[in-house]
Formats: structure tokens, sequence, C-alpha cells
């Protein structure tokens, strides 16, 4: 969506407003000389290493690496999109944003549906209030629910009529294809609708932003006839609407968020009350995945929050391999997954409701390593006595292990397994070499290209050229982006000379929102925070960089040249060694 909020409006944005007055809405900033400073929000640290340069315009943490622009810094710190955190800079800079971002019609719709939801919500609640409502009133009660919670989750009861919420919401104005699209009724086979959600306990759903995006409807015991109860499904929920994806949802992430920052871990149950009991007791930092399987939208939700998870299982599901398994969509996202299980019998509901929260924090405290788990589950299941079931669980092990993108990590559970089973390490790496290479996800990625270092001569080049953009000019006639061999480098200086060339704006607050890609943000960051340098010998350092790039180049070209004679040498193909020599002779005159 970012490239629909036109580019000189960004510009306008950030012209408008002052970085330093932005970041200090959030953090205390200390002034130290041209720059601010203070401890950086995106890492523990004990001495202050996050600087803000109200010249530049921008942010940098030499701890972390962190870096940006005001949008970048929102993004990062509240936990934004990029164009909620442009939404929020332009109301503070006067700005008003052209409406026609392009996917106006589905934005409307999701607007339409968290408004009609909340008018859902208040009629559910007030039902609850009513003589209809008491049937619901009391079994929450029963169930141990508070008035407090009552309220805060907006909780409430659905008529026990065919057109309950259709009526009220007719008089709102609401149309019936609003209504349809909103999941909230269903069309009759001879015309008209009817509402979905009839005589049940009412729970909103809220998304990470506390928008109601649909509801979660559980059956009162007491409406179930004796001899119906196997027809009659426990809850009913909101279908998937342009508002509600369930694969990229946990329930009560908006409650959790804050105190998921504090503890740095979150807590997953599986149902509704699983959450709500446990929350009520105090324990914040937890969300429910109403009983579906983890998808990886789900692992990124929650990785922009905490990298560590704690899985509470209930007593009696616990050892179900599917369950298990889908637990590896945390290991592929690089995060931490820890598996709680409640003794025999037991749901976070009943357990917290029986035996206390402190209890429950203890089973918390005590969950295994993923690794641990599983062995536990596949010993119990298939034992470690004979060479089929070691075999069975060395390759479930496996499977698990191969999706660690961290070499040593991998190593030391190999040699766990190995002393697990009682077999040689050897044999497992050979089957572990067997096992597909697994697509690196985005993070990973760039993880493992910052391992390589940047070359200290195109960093100081960059510098420059971001400090004065007078002198892209003069790198520009001399060398070509590809000169730059670090690719992170030359696709910001190909940016650069790009820009350069309409006329427009290469500062590097502008230049950030351009490159729309996280690692360029920081390494451009970076490279202004670097120490900056005498005025009179600059154009010189630009010279000897430019020659270094140069001699770097040709080294590569030569090296290059002389893998391949050897090759056509190998062949015994005669001409093309002779091609490849003059080809080296002409780059060695160069030099
Ligand atoms: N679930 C559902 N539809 C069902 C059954 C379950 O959507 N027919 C989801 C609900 O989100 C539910 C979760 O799966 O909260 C866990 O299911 P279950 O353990 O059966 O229910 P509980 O949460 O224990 O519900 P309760 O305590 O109210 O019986
Ligand atoms: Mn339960």
């Amino acid at each position: 969506m970012a490239g629909f909020i036109p580019e000189t409006i960004l510009e306008d944005i950030l012209s408008r407003i002052d970085i330093v007055d932005v970041i200090s809405e959030y953090m205390p900033l200390k002034q130290a000389g041209r720059n601010f400073r203070a401890l950086c929000p995106f890492h523990h640290e004990k001495s202050p290493s996050f600087m803000v340069s109200s010249d530049r315009q921008i942010y940098h943490c030499f701890g972390c690496g962190a870096g940006g622009n005001a949008f970048n810094f929102l993004m990062q710190y509240q936990r934004l999109e990029f164009p909620e955190a442009v939404e929020i800079l332009a109301r503070k800079a006067g700005i008003s944003l052209p409406h026609a971002t392009g996917n106006n019609g589905l934005a409307g719709i999701i607007t339409q549906i968290y408004k009609i939801n909340e008018l859902t919500a208040d009629f559910f609640a007030q039902n609850l209030l009513t003589t209809a409502g008491s049937r619901a009133k009391a079994y929450l009660a029963k169930r141990g629910i508070t008035e407090e919670t009552i309220r805060s989750f907006k909780l409430g009861y659905s008529l026990d009529r065919w057109d309950g919420l259709l009526t009220y919401l007719r008089t709102k104005n609401i149309t019936l294809s609003q209504l349809e699209k909103a999941g909230l009724v269903l069309p009759k086979e001879g015309g008209g609708y009817y509402d979905r959600f009839r005589n049940r306990l009412m729970i909103p759903i809220y998304d990470a932003k506390s928008n109601i995006v649909g509801f979660g409807a559980r059956v009162l015991p007491d409406s179930i006839r004796p001899g119906e109860d196997k027809h009659i499904a426990k809850y009913v929920n909101s279908p998937e609407t342009p508002a509600y994806t369930k694969r990229s949802h946990l329930y009560g992430l908006n409650f959790a968020k804050d105190s998921v920052r504090e503890t740095d871990f979150l807590i997953i149950v599986e149902g509704y009350l699983d959450f709500l009991i446990p929350y009520q007791a105090g324990i914040y930092n937890i969300v429910a995945s109403l009983g579906t399987a983890f998808t990886g939208e789900q692992a990124r939700l929650i990785k922009r929050h905490t990298h560590n998870v704690v899985m509470v299982y209930d007593g009696d599901a616990a050892g179900e391999m599917a369950a298990v398994r889908s637990l590896d969509i945390f290991v592929e996202e690089g995060m931490d997954v820890k598996v709680a299980v409640l003794p025999q019998g037991f749901d976070p509901d009943t357990f917290v409701r029986e035996k206390g929260a402190e209890r429950f924090k203890e089973i918390i405290k005590n969950a295994l390593s993923l690794f641990d788990y599983k062995m536990k589950v596949l010993k119990s299941k298939y034992g470690i006595a004979t060479i089929e079931a070691k075999a069975k669980v060395s390759g479930e092990m496996l499977s698990t292990i191969h999706k660690f993108n961290n070499a040593i990590i991998k190593t030391e559970y190999i040699k766990k397994l190995a002393h697990e089973l009682s077999i040689s390490d050897d044999s497992l790496v050979q089957e572990l070499k067997k096992l597909k290479p697994e697509k690196l996800s985005p993070a990973e990625q760039s993880q493992s290209r910052k391992k390589t270092v940047i070359h200290p001569t195109e960093k100081l080049l960059l510098k420059l050229m971001l400090e004065e953009s007078r002198l892209i000019n003069t790198v520009r006639e001399k060398i070509e982006p590809s000169d730059f061999q670090d690719e992170r480098t030359s696709r910001i200086v190909s940016l650069m000379f790009n820009l350069a060339e309409e006329g427009k704006q290469v500062e590097p607050r502008y230049l950030i929102s351009q490159t729309g890609d996280e690692e360029a943000c920081r390494l451009i960051c970076e490279s202004t925070f670097l120490p900056e340098l005498s005025e009179n010998e600059k154009e010189s350092i630009v010279d000897d960089c430019i020659k270094r790039l140069k001699i770097n180049r040709l080294h590569l070209q030569k090296q290059l040249i002389h893998e391949q004679i050897k090759s056509a040498q190998n062949r015994g193909d005669e001409a093309t060694v002779q091609r490849l020599m003059r080809e080296f002779h002409t780059l060695i005159k160069k030099e």
C-alpha cells in the first residue's frame, strides 16, 4: 500500500515534522552535541547507544543497528504498518492525505464492518442486562466470569429469535448487503435473511488494534434438549469476511500486547474461556488460537511483539503429534517455542479456577523446550528399545531439528538426540542431509546476508554521497552501481543515481522511504552516523575510494577469468584458453 501514497506527500510530511519532537513523545532524549541520545527502546542496554540526528532527521542505534526516519520509528516503536505511521504523522504535520489510495473500496468495506460489529457488540451487551439475557448472565456467573470481565471484553447475548439483530440494525440504517458481508446474517431459502447468531453467549473477536472483526458464540447448556447435544455445535463463529482472516488472527492479542512487551513472552491457549479466566486472574500475556492449527502468519504476527512463546496443552490433548508438528512453524520463524502441559482432566480455564493463577504460572515456568517435549512424547509413544523405534523417533526429531536456521543449534541437538537414542552423531547427520533444504524466510535471508561485512570503502563512499548530494554526480560520472560489490550498497547507490538524475531529493530521510526495505534503511542510517569528515578532504577521499573500488573490481574480474582459464585447460579447449588469456592481458594493462 506504501506505493499508493505519493512520494511528494511523504516528503512534505517529513519536511514539516521534527523527528526529535516525534521521538520525544515516546521517550526522553538527551542532547549530546549536535545529536540526541537515549537508551535504545529496541534492545536492552545499560549505556545509551540510540542516537537521533536533528540535522539529518533520522535515528540509529549503534548497539542493535535499528535505524530510520520518523515513519520507521513509529512503525518500529508502535508496531504500526507503514500507512498507519503515515496517517499519524500527516495529522501531526497538518497535511490531509488523498483518499485515492488504490484499494479504497476494500478499506471502505472493512471500516464499515468494524462499525457494524461495534453496534452489534453493543446490542448483544445490552441484551445481557435484560430479562431475555438472564440465562446467559447466570451461565457466565457459573463459569466464574466477573462483571468487570463482561464489560472489558464486551461479552453479550444473542436473542432467541430469527431476526433479533436484523431488526435492531435495520433501525440503524444498515443494509442487508452490509450485514451479509459482515457475516452476521444468512440468506433464507425462499428469500430474505435470518440472524446467524441466536440464543448464544456472544464473545466479540478483536484484532490487534482492538477493532471488532467477528464473533464467537457459545451455546448455553440449558437450551440443549436431551438427545440434541450431538447435533448442536458448542461454538459458532463468524465466517471469514474482508475484516476477519482466521489464519492471520489470534484472539486477545490487543489485550496482551503491553504485557508481552514487559514479559517478553506470550502464552498461547486454545479456547475463549481458556483465555478469559487466566486473564481475569491477572495473567495478561496470553492469547487464544481458537482451536486452529498454527500458521506462519500467526507466528509472524507474534514475532512483532516477542520471539518467545509458551504453548499450553490440556492434559488429555497432550501428545497429539499433529499439534506438536504444527509448532515447527515457530522454529522456522526463528522463534523459541516451549510447551507446558496441564495435569490430566484440566484445561487452562478449569485449572486456574481450581488451582489458582500462581500454580498456573508455575506450570508455565516449567514448560519444556520443543525438543524435550517432542522427545518425551515420541518416547512414550514408540519407546526407544528397538531399531525401528529409534528410526521412527529420529525421523520425527530430525524434521524439527532441520528447521533451525542456526548451525550451532542444529549440531547441539544432533548430539543430544544421538545421546538419547544411543546412536552415532554421524548417522543422524547423514539422515539430516537427506532432508530437503528449507526455503529461507525473508527474515532469515536478511540475517544470513547480514553476516557478510560490507567493505569499508563502499560504506565510506556511501556516507559521502549521503552527506553531500553534489558528490553523487562526481561519483556517478566515474563508476557504475555494479562497481559496488555488495549487493546492498549497489542497490542504494543505483537508487541515488536515479534520483539525482531526475533532480530529486536524495537526503537520507527521503531516500529511506524510497527504498521501502528495512535493511537498506538501516545501512543508510548507519553510514550517515559514521564520524563526519572534514570539508577539505572529502573530494580526495571520494577519488581514493573510487580508485579502490575499481581496483577491487579488476581483481575480482581477474580471479574470474583465471578460474575460467583453468577449467578450459582441463577441458582441453585451446581456443577458449587463448581468448581468455588475451582478456586477462587487457585487464592487467588497466592496472
Ligand atoms: N471451537 C470452535 N467450534 C467448536 C468447538 C471449539 O470454534 N465447535 C474453538 C473455540 O474457539 C473453543 C476452542 O475451539 O474455545 C477450544 O475448544 P474446546 O476445548 O472444545 O472448548 P473450550 O474452550 O473448553 O470451551 P468451554 O470451556 O466453553 O467448553
Ligand atoms: Mn473449557
